[in-house]
């Protein structure tokens, strides 16, 4: 079985991914830690000395290699639907599950680790940027996954217990 984890920045996809690994005792992979591994550098300082659409190629060649695998729950990036070539890639996917928070439990989850987050850490108004990707992103979300999670108003173990209901 191979589940990839998508959403928008957090929505808890790394802290859920591990625990599900843990539970279904599968490997677990976080592309952000792949990438920053891979490139030796922080995803900021890949947004910063190479920019976005260097950081959204790593992105999409590492998708391609980490669904190989069989048995392995991947953690993406928020980011990973901005892309058509992923989408497509993830529509192949039969486990695709969407973490979906609002714009209050994002901004709340995020709100101690702006400053590792690129596209929010210049921003003068959080929840506004925030609100604006979101928008952008959220119909994307729902077109690829094939089980969605709403995550508002809990925590992670409840939000753990009902992805392993929802997988079955
Ligand atoms: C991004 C989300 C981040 C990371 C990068 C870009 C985005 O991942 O890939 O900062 O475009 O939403 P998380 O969702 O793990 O924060």
């Amino acid at each position: 079985m191979k589940i990839v984890l998508i959403g928008f920045m957090g929505t808890g996809k790394t802290v859920v991914g591990k625990k599900l690994s843990d539970k279904l005792n599968m490997k677990f992979i976080d592309m952000d830690d792949e990438i920053e591994k891979l490139q030796k550098k922080s995803i900021n300082d890949i947004f910063r000395e190479y920019g976005e659409e260097y950081f959204r190629r790593l992105e999409t060649n590492l998708l391609k290699e980490l669904l190989h695998y069989e048995d392995v729950i991947i953690s993406t990036g928020g980011g990973i639907v901005t892309s058509d070539e992923n989408l497509k890639i993830l529509k192949g996917e039969n486990k695709v599950i969407f973490l979906d928070g609002n714009v209050e439990t994002i901004q709340k989850n995020v709100s101690g680790e702006i400053n590792k987050r690129p596209l929010l850490k210049e921003s003068k108004n959080i929840p506004q940027t925030i609100e604006t990707l979101l928008e952008k992103r959220y119909y994307k979300y729902n077109s690829v996954c094939d089980i969605k999670i709403d995550i508002n108003d809990k925590n992670i173990q409840e939000v753990v217990s009902e992805t392993l209901v929802s997988i079955g």
